[in-house]
């Protein structure tokens, strides 16, 4: 096969298994964002403070793509502020998955 068939399939091919899944170091930036940024209002272990506990209970009968509505645009009103300029809409959704299974707060370390 000639090579430049190889650099058109490795062209279309990267971006997608590299979006399948946020690069690693990313995840540790947004762990990081929601234990110390977040935490300062949510809590340390996300059990609530100034703002709503963030706890696999009580996100469970809310939908992802509002929480992260949330996230990305605040609400207007309430302290919560928006953080669409640190997070994308695929890592907003990626931090309430992390959030609903309960690994994102400070007592894990996964
Ligand atoms: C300055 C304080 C503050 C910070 C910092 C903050 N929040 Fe909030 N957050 C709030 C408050 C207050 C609310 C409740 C708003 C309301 O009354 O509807 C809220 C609401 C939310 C909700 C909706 C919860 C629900 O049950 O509907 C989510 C999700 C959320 N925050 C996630 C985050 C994430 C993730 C971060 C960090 C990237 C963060 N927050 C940082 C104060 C904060």
């Amino acid at each position: 096969m000639p090579s430049r068939v190889w650099l058109v399939l490795a062209a279309t091919l990267i971006p997608f298994v590299a979006g399948a899944e946020l690069a690693t170091q990313r995840q540790e930036q947004l762990r990081h964002l929601l234990r110390h940024d977040c935490g300062s209002c949510h809590g340390m272990r996300l059990t609530g403070g100034l703002g709503p506990p963030l706890t696999p209970s009580s996100l469970a009968q809310k939908p992802t793509p509002a929480l992260a509505a949330t996230i990305r645009h605040g609400r207007p009103g309430t302290p919560m502020p928006p953080w669409s300029r640190f997070v994308s809409e695929e890592e907003a959704r990626w931090l309430v998955d992390l959030m609903k299974r309960g690994t994102g707060d400070a007592s894990t370390n996964d």
